[in-house]
């Protein structure tokens, strides 16, 4: 069993951090809630720790962890150099859901970047995940709080599901804001690249400056160079295969074949599909909310009764360009 440790997440107490800090300081796991998704980190100084990280999750070592920092002086001791157009987007977004690929500093453990000579850095919004890090005086590297291969965990319940008796500590901070992981930009590049598109959008980033879209961004798998190891697996998956259809003229069709099905879609067409078994995710008005339940909804998908889940496809802009990725890395059949 794991410590579980409950907290205010706009106002943490202090007290209580304090306690999940000497656990980061000594060497352990610690689960904690970020704006984006949970973490589950480790002091990303000790080459020991993060190696547990790995078997708690059962993640390929192959597949590098982003470091998470509280401060601008951390970020000198993790990365070797921060270029000037990487500056320029850090000062605009950090805090908050962006993550940095830097060329890595002697000190970052092999283990933690899985032996590239990168490093992902992110300065995390939440006050939770920042007050944590402050307290541990060390950066803590934190892949998402998921068992490898299942949905990235956004509340405290996916938490115990996946992780309760394999971290040290788990931080109870209700639901995760955005829902998806950070937005990934790879500054070793000119012009920087997005590896993985996130909360902040490339319409938004484009306002700070020039970046390009990795061709893998839009999250069609089996890529024979994949930008960063770690891109290169099925991801987000829940256990019943899934079915994402782009062409919504083809839903009747897909589901007439698949009688016992689960259907996943926006408010607005549930009316649809009267008579089966639907679960809505979020609304079109507000696309943040299809972000934000993402990953829950396919959790709960898994749960019901129904042996294949038909998920209805989105338009790719804004964040929904993201949910898209996650989809169809989720995904075990694309109809288009
Ligand atoms: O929002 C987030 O980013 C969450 C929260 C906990 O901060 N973390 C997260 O970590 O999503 P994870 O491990 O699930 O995803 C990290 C991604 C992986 O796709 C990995 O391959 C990539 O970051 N990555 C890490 N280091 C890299 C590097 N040096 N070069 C390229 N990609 C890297
Ligand atoms: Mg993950």
């Amino acid at each position: 069993m794991s410590r579980i440790i409950e907290v205010d997440p706009e106002n943490p107490d202090v007290g209580k951090l304090r306690e999940a800090a000497e656990v980061i300081k000594n060497g352990g796991l610690v689960v904690f809630p970020t704006e984006t998704v949970y973490g589950l980190g480790a002091n990303a100084f000790d080459e020991e720790a993060c190696r547990k990280i790995f078997i708690a999750k059962g993640r390929p070592q192959d597949n590098p962890l982003i470091v998470h920092i509280s401060s601008m002086e951390m970020l000198e001791d993790v990365a070797a150099e921060v270029p000037k157009n990487a500056l320029k987007f850090i000062e605009k977004l950090w805090p908050g859901p962006l993550t940095v690929i830097l060329r890595k500093k002697d000190r970052i453990p092999g283990v933690v970047t899985a032996g590239l000579e990168t490093v992902a850095v992110r300065m995390p919004s939440h006050p939770v995940a920042r007050k944590l890090i402050e307290l541990s005086q060390v950066p803590i590297a934190a892949p998402s709080a998921n068992l490898s291969g299942k949905p990235s965990p956004t509340r405290f319940e996916h938490v115990l599901e996946d992780m309760n008796g394999r971290a040290d500590v788990l931080i109870d901070g209700g639901e995760t804001p955005f829902g998806i992981e950070s937005t990934i930009i790879d500054f070793t590049k000119n012009p920087p690249v997005i590896l993985r598109p996130g909360p902040l959008t490339a319409e938004q980033l484009s306002e700070i400056g020039k970046v390009e879209i990795h061709e893998s961004a839009r999250g069609r798998i089996s890529l024979e160079r994949p930008p960063s190891p770690g891109m290169k697996y099925r991801h987000y998956a829940p256990q019943k295969p899934l079915i994402l259809v782009e062409n919504l003229k083809k839903m009747d069709e897909v589901i007439e074949s698949h009688p016992n099905c689960v259907i996943v879609c926006p408010k607005e067409s549930a009316s649809r599909y009267r008579g089966r078994k639907v679960i809505t995710m979020g609304s079109l008005k507000n696309e943040y909310s299809i972000a934000h339940e993402l990953f829950s909804t396919l959790r709960r998908a898994d749960e019901e009764e129904g042996d294949v889940i038909i998920v209805e496809g989105f338009p790719e802009k804004g964040i929904l360009f993201s949910v898209m990725n996650r989809l169809r890395k989720a995904a075990s059949e694309v109809i288009t």
